[in-house]
């Protein structure tokens, strides 16, 4: 089986996989804007890789899907877990303010879904720190600042 290092859910453009991610596959559900450069286009809740393909997945800045509704993010999660290898970790960057990132249910449903959380970094001015020099796009393509980053072992 293939086993590739990195996998980016809703990436967006290639920015941050070419800045901060190993051998990334780099994936988002819709391909058609001018910005984006994609591996494949797949949805997060349905992922065409193999079990235990990755070491780390990461779910970037997520919008119109994530953690909100239950069963789309149970069957998200799922799926994430599925695709990570034995002491595979997820990556969850997210805005509190924002419906699909709200930090508290991105805890609970991680938990929910038998994720164990091993790092934070908390606030807009540690992700810039984080991340020096990317810029996160809304799904309008607007600049957008998240304001935490979450470890969790699968
Ligand atoms: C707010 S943008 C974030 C883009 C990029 N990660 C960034 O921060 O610059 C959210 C992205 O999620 C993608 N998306 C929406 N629904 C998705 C789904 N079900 N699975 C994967 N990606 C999805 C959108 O196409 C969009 O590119």
């Amino acid at each position: 089986m293939a086993v590739f290092s990195d996998l980016e859910i809703g990436a967006g453009n290639r920015g941050f996989a070419a800045s901060f991610l190993t051998d990334p596959v780099v994936t988002d559900a819709d391909p058609t804007k001018v910005l984006w450069d994609l591996d494949v286009k797949c949805r997060g809740e349905r992922l065409p890789f193999e079990s235990g393909s990755f070491a780390l997945v990461i779910i970037n800045n997520p919008y119109g899907y994530g953690f909100h509704a239950k069963d789309n993010t149970d069957a998200l999660l799922q799926e994430v877990r599925r695709v990570l290898g034995d002491s595979g970790r997820l990556e969850v960057l997210g805005a509190t303010a924002n419906r699909h990132s709200r930090l508290t249910d991105v805890r609970r449903y991680a938990a929910q879904n038998g994720f164990v959380e091993i790092n934070t970094v908390f606030g807009q001015d540690a992700i810039k720190q984080k991340f020096p020099g990317h810029t996160f796009y809304t799904t309008e393509l607007v600049p957008t600042s998240p304001n935490f980053w979450i470890e969790f072992r699968a």
